[in-house]
């Protein structure tokens, strides 16, 4: 975050620390939402069931911010798959940063019910507690999946295709049921259509690992990095602080044509896979020198993924005052550190992100 966005959003926050709830804590959107409140002298509850997320990151966080800071953080291990958690989590609470779910559209490809199970009939879950704890505002993860394949570009808010994976159905789902709770018990939400986000924290392990930390983690290891298709195809990354930002300007935005929306949260850039293997091989070998040039190996394009994605930011430049403070090469010279000391237990110096 800039001084001029936390200025604006210290200035929004009551005088009595706010009490907020992030679930998916343990993730990587997550531990920056609970890491940028803390730094707000907010006092955090965390939610989290270790799925995809891991204690580590909690743990940095920690270590990021003062003691005093880290006393005002309570965590609560639970599965918002379990109504009474969701309940007992939503208690007192002031603001809702909803982000656990199981991302990932090849995940959803593979097992579509256990994707449904934490995104939609936790995402309900989440709603009705917030709703009978009479929130003041429940701020969601949407996703870019939502357009689908809506051959529009850029992605405007009110232009939205067919789903093309049993995730991106979820999101959109997630979308009706805000709407919906906020005509028939005026509950308040905002849904954040995130796109690509990044940044340190993100997992770089497993089959369903997202693009740059998958590669990062392979150039630094000395491993294939694969590019799906011509690389062609292109993507409008989204640095963690600029999420972070518009989390904290959803959650606290006060006129009311405001209020139950979806925005797109980008950066209104598009970077192609061929431009971005660039970017990070040129990140990586600023800082190490020691590592060889390698070229990527092409393979088939991957079922479910659309060719083009760039937002549109206009609406929550407009109604939010957003405004992203970090452009894509800017977001990869902060993550990258955070990568190297990873795996090579070097470098790290600049964790902090915004
Ligand atoms: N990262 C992106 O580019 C991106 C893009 C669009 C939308 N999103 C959405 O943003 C949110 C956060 O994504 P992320 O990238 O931080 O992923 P992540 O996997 O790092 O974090 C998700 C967290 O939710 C937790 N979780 C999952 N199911 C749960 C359950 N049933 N109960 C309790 N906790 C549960 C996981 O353990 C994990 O800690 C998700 O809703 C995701 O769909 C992310």
């Amino acid at each position: 975050m800039n001084n001029s966005a936390f200025e604006q959003l210290t200035q929004r926050l009551p005088a009595q620390p706010a009490r907020w709830l992030v679930t998916g804590c343990a993730g990587f959107i997550g531990s920056h939402l609970i890491e940028a409140l803390l730094r707000l002298d907010q006092q955090v509850l965390g939610l989290d069931n270790f799925s995809t997320g891991y204690r580590r990151n909690l743990d940095e966080v920690q270590s990021l911010v003062s003691p005093v800071q880290w006393q005002r953080f309570r965590f609560f291990e639970a599965d918002i798959r379990d109504g009474e958690s969701c309940r007992q989590a939503c208690e007192g609470v002031d603001y809702v940063l909803h982000q656990a779910a199981l991302g990932s559209v090849p995940r959803s490809l593979a097992d579509p019910v256990s994707t449904n199970a934490s995104n939609v009939d936790g995402f309900l879950n989440m709603l009705v507690a917030a709703r009978d704890a009479k929130v003041s505002r429940f701020v969601y993860a949407a996703s870019s999946s939502t357009y689908g394949d809506h051959p529009g570009l850029p992605k405007m808010e009110d232009h939205i295709g067919h789903p093309l994976s049993p995730y991106a159905v979820t999101k959109l789902v997630n979308e009706l049921y805000a709407d919906v709770f906020g005509r028939c018990y005026g509950l308040q939400s905002i849904g954040l259509r995130y796109f690509n986000v990044f940044g340190p924290r993100q997992d770089p392990e497993g089959a369903y690992a997202a693009v740059i930390p998958r590669w990062v983690r392979a150039m630094l290891l000395g491993e294939d990095v694969f590019i799906n298709g011509d690389g062609e195809t292109s993507r409008d990354f989204c640095f963690i602080a600029n999420v972070v930002q518009a989390n904290l300007l959803a959650a606290t935005v006060v006129p009311p044509e405001a209020v139950n929306q979806v925005y797109n949260v980008a950066f209104n850039d598009r970077t192609s896979l061929n431009q971005l293997y660039e970017l990070l091989q040129d990140a990586l070998c600023a800082l190490r020198t020691d590592l060889p040039p390698s070229q990527p190996d092409y393979r088939d394009f991957r079922a479910g993924d659309v060719r083009h994605s760039q937002a549109d930011i206009s609406k929550a430049r407009r109604l939010l005052g957003y405004e992203p403070t970090h452009r894509i090469e800017e977001g990869i010279r902060i993550a990258m550190p955070w990568y190297i000391a990873r795996f090579s237990g070097l470098g790290g110096e600049d964790r902090r992100v915004g």
